[in-house]
């Protein structure tokens, strides 16, 4: 409750490839994609940096740029006024200092607060879930604190924005035609802020399966060429699930040789089961859409519009068709742009309010699924 989007905005990087060039590349084929998963083009980040995106987008969503949607068009959000940053990226720039810590810097937001947030491509949903929360509890204490006649004993976090920004194409192998099809880059952000006594956040929905066949990881790309304590890491337990099928070439390391009988290399590369993430996919974003709507006391009739983590067509068309409702309700951005990851959800809910789809009052519902495995939805009253 009481968590309104106030902007939202949408950035991509100028250079467009389109299937045919992909054509080009690997052995695949315009029909081959476009019938497999609807995209048509992608974006790719040659000149730009996952910062560079990210400050765009967001920028638009202050409404310090036009190009973005505002709820009050006539004025910007001033910047001090900005309590908390939440960055969801599996491709920033840099590790430390962290990618909202990079924006937070280069936006020149001097109060905010900023982390990130890995949730794979489910990243959007989990961001909009931990601000709100996080402004919900922020009020709750402030609230207390003036009925008690004492100063908060947390920050005060009344303005949140929330941001997605991927150079995904970056963990991409372009000999790969089963992955390299699929992915963009680009960045989405919103403006949150609490408004007491409102409407906004009505349920949400997280849940982590756990991918016990490995079926999507990207190793992490540490160079190990100065390391001089041994081997290859042994993976134990739980860890060793994404090794389960992709063998060390998931979790090993740069620079580090192959494990005995291994398939040889690290990959910095996603590797993925596409099959098995497709139907990891439909039935997930039907479970977290049933279970916002059951925790919010809705029916599937009373969401104006659905915005959906743009992975593949086929899949967004399998879940609308699972929740029994038309494709017409669902945002779908994704032939221009495909799967941008932590980013899709809210570029394409930037689509959405631009295109004059939400309107005030309306029930919204974000959706998404991604490695790890993730899932969620989250509803909100807009
Ligand atoms: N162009 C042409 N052929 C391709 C191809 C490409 N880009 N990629 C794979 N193929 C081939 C395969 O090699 C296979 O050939 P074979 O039958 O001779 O072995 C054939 O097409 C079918 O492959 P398959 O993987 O079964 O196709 P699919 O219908 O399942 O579609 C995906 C593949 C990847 C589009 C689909 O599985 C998918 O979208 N999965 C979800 C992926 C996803 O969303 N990941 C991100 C999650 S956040």
């Amino acid at each position: 409750m009481g968590c309104k989007i106030i902007g939202c905005g949408k950035a991509l990087p100028e250079r467009r490839v389109t299937n045919d060039e992909l054509a080009s590349l690997v052995d695949t084929s315009d029909e081959w994609i476009v019938s497999r998963t609807g995209i048509r083009e992608r974006r790719i980040a040659v000149g730009e940096t996952a910062t560079d995106l990210g400050v765009m987008a967001a920028r638009r969503a202050l409404g310090a740029e036009e190009g973005g949607w505002r709820s009050d068009a006539a004025e910007a959000v001033d910047p001090a006024s900005i309590d908390l940053i939440v960055c969801m990226t599996i491709s920033g720039d840099t590790v430390v200092p962290s990618q909202a810590a990079m924006l937070k810097a280069a936006l020149g937001l001097p109060s905010a607060v900023a982390f990130d947030l890995n949730a794979a491509c489910a990243g959007c949903v989990y961001g909009m879930d931990v601000a709100s929360q996080m402004l919900e509890l922020s009020a709750a204490e402030q609230r207390a604190a003036a009925a008690e006649g004492r100063p908060p004993r947390r920050n005060p976090l009344r303005r949140a924005l929330v941001v997605g920004t991927e150079r995904l194409t970056r963990l991409v192998d372009w000999t790969d035609r089963a992955t390299c099809v699929l992915f963009g880059d680009g960045a989405g952000a919103v403006v949150l802020e609490w408004r007491e006594g409102e409407p906004g956040v009505l349920s949400s929905f997280l849940r982590n399966t756990d991918d016990l066949d490995g079926v999507l990881a990207v190793g992490n790309a540490f160079d190990m060429t100065t390391f001089p304590f041994g081997g290859p890491v042994e993976a134990a337990g739980a860890h060793s699930a994404a090794m389960a099928r992709f063998g060390d070439r998931a979790v090993a390391t740069l620079g580090e040789a192959p494990a005995e009988g291994g398939e040889g290399g690290a990959s910095p590369f996603i590797v993925m089961d596409g099959p098995a993430v497709f139907k990891f996919a439909s039935n997930a974003m039907a479970e977290a859409a049933c279970a916002v709507l059951e925790r919010a006391g809705l029916a599937i009739d009373d969401v104006k519009c659905i915005v959906p983590h743009q992975a593949n067509e086929r899949i967004i068309k399998y879940a609308a068709k699972k929740l029994g409702v038309g494709l017409d309700r669902f945002q779908v951005s994704l032939a221009s742009v495909g799967n941008t990851s932590a980013s899709s959800v809210l570029m394409a809910l930037a689509d959405a309010y631009l295109a004059g789809r939400i309107e005030p009052g309306d029930a919204v519902m974000l959706v998404g699924f991604g490695g790890g495995l993730t899932s969620g939805a989250l509803l909100y009253r807009a």
